[in-house]
């Protein structure tokens, strides 16, 4: 695959300095113009299923930033949403869902209708596939299948999602069936995603940190180098970012063992540490998206940028963009990264 576009060189392994730079959770309520088209719809998931609407506020980041690359405007949540489970957006308060917590909650979902409830997603994509500027790369996602049981079987968001991890121990061949479930209408979801224009797939599991070490690997780390596999086979050459948030030195079996093009790194990982213990694939992140809700992150940016420095790095924040966030603090932290210089000891720089 060649492209001159700077996300999908330094996704198949070339570095750049500075590096190429998106931002998780860019499009969204930091941002007025996202308010605005917000107000048009009624709820949160109807912005998501309207291709015309979910394309405008995919862009308007991009309107404003230098951004190496597009993320497609939607939501983890609309997986189980289009396997059967009742999602809903409850202003303020944020997901909202029936919990499913015993077997016949789990057997009633189905993946009979994927492709035909997520049908608008896929319009959507490939609308942005035609739109987007040349440089720029389309990014789909994902939520990865712990994160998404968590919140199913929670009813909604969670500090420690108790009861998935009860569930979990308590009946774990029930809970095997739902992580199965959701492996396979991720995969295939994935997969639809990059037929329809993704040129870059990521996996949130955002939750993976609540787990202890043997859980998590069975929960996150084997499912999620399933469906890198699957993808390998069904779409050769497209790079998939894990981000298992939380998973602490545990990202050292991520790199090793589920076959990622790239890591997104949380937070709380260490830059240094990083570069000395993950080697294998590219690494992205992992700003701490406060910095920027306080207004001066150039320095921040800096650090982590030169941290990596000769090494295949793609800045990003350690999670999401805040609400509440200045815009204005955003282009100056971007601005600043974009106008950095390699420095003189750097070998292999570009
Ligand atoms: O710009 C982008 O990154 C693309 C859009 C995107 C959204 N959600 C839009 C959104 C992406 C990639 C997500 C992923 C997502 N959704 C995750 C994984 C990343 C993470 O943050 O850990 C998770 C856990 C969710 C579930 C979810 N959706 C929650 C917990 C919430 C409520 C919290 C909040 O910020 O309100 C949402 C709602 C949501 N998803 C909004 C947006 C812009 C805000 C809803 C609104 O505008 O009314």
């Amino acid at each position: 695959m060649t492209s001159d576009k700077p996300l999908l060189r330094v996704l198949a392994g070339q570095a750049r300095f500075p590096p190429p730079v998106w931002l998780m959770r860019q499009a969204g309520r930091y941002l007025p113009e996202y308010r605005e088209v917000r107000a048009r719809v009624p709820g949160f998931l109807d912005l998501c299923y309207t291709p015309e609407l979910a394309v405008e506020v995919t862009l308007q980041p991009l309107r404003r930033f230098p951004l190496d690359a597009a993320i497609l405007f939607s939501d983890i949540l609309v997986v189980p949403h289009a396997l059967g489970a009742r999602v809903r957006f409850v202003e303020g308060e944020g997901p909202r869902l029936d919990p499913i917590r015993e077997r016949a909650g789990i057997e009633g979902l189905s993946a009979d209708r994927l492709h035909e409830h997520l049908a608008p997603v896929y319009e959507t994509l490939r609308r942005l596939r035609g739109a987007l500027p040349d440089r720029v790369a389309l990014i789909g996602f994902a939520g990865a299948p712990w994160t998404l049981a968590a919140y199913m079987v929670e009813g909604g968001g969670s500090r420690d999602f108790q009861e998935a991890r009860l569930l979990a121990r308590r009946d774990p061949a029930l809970f095997a069936r739902l992580i199965a479930l959701l492996e396979a209408a991720v995969g295939d979801y994935l997969a639809a995603q990059v037929e329809a224009g993704a040129e870059v797939l990521q996996l949130f599991d955002s939750w993976a940190g609540v787990l202890p070490e043997p859980e998590l690997v069975r929960w996150c780390l084997l499912p999620a180098a399933r469906i890198v596999a699957r993808l390998r086979e069904r779409c050769p050459g497209v790079p998939v970012i894990l981000f298992p948030r939380g998973a602490g030195p545990l990202y050292v079996d991520f790199a090793r063992e589920t076959g990622a093009a790239a890591l997104s790194l949380d937070t709380q990982i260490p830059v240094r540490w990083a570069r000395e213990n993950l080697d294998g694939p590219v690494l992205q992140g992992n700003l701490d998206p406060v910095a920027l809700l306080a207004g001066a992150a150039e320095a921040e940016a800096e650090r982590i940028a030169r941290a990596f420095e000769g090494r295949p790095h793609v800045f990003n924040l350690g999670h999401g963009v805040p609400q509440g966030t200045d815009p204005e603090a955003v282009g100056r932290m971007l601005a600043s990264l974009k106008s950095l210089r390699p420095s003189a000891m750097s070998q292999s720089s570009t």
